[in-house]
């Protein structure tokens, strides 16, 4: 199935607007969903404190008038919005095609609520169906996580950019670990 459109992302990202409340601590997820999202926020003026799961959320948010708030100073936050990249009938998630995946996880598990914004094309029967699973690893330890990775049957290979290596917002690289369907 094609990817949403950019019109269907905007709808969506004003949808989700119904669910802040003023004067909230809320978390800022990365990609096209999340930013659609954080521009739909801008745009209806609600005030609210913004906690970036990425370099280039903390940018959007700022660009669109969001206060840009730290996990140190929120403690636990209201709600996050996110997208994803595959999701099974029991809201199970992959994510990190994007990146982004170790703040979204952090930010996530410091919410009372997660809101995860996606296309149908996202929701999948088993998770791996798309054929990938992301993991950030601290660069010390890619060789030992690769042979760990690979001994379980999975294909790792270091995400590449620009003829290097992709470097997260972390400093750490990641592993997109080719799988089939994962069934645990
Ligand atoms: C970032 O690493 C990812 O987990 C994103 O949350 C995910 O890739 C978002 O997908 P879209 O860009 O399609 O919204």
């Amino acid at each position: 199935m094609n990817a949403v459109s950019e019109t269907h992302l905007e709808e969506l990202g004003k949808h989700a607007i119904r669910y802040v409340r003023t004067g909230q601590t809320i978390g800022l997820g990365t990609g096209r969903a999340a930013s659609a999202f954080i521009r739909a926020l801008g745009a209806s003026g609600v005030a609210v404190r913004g906690v970036p799961t990425s370099k280039a959320s903390d940018e959007l948010g700022r660009s669109v008038g969001i206060e840009i708030g730290s996990l140190g100073d929120a403690g636990r936050l209201a709600s996050d919005f996110d997208g994803a990249d595959e999701v099974d009938p029991r809201l199970n998630l992959v994510k990190g095609y994007g990146g982004a995946l170790v703040r979204e996880k952090i930010v996530a598990a410091s919410s009372q609520k997660f809101f995860v914004l996606v296309g149908e094309e996202k929701l999948v029967a088993k998770l791996g169906t798309r054929g990938s699973l992301p993991v950030e690893v601290v660069p010390f330890a890619v060789p030992l996580a690769f042979k760990k990775i690979a001994g379980l049957g999975l294909k790792p290979h270091v995400r590449p950019s620009n003829g290097g290596d992709y470097v997260t917002d972390n400093g750490n690289l990641i592993l997109d670990c080719g799988v089939n369907n994962i069934h645990n």
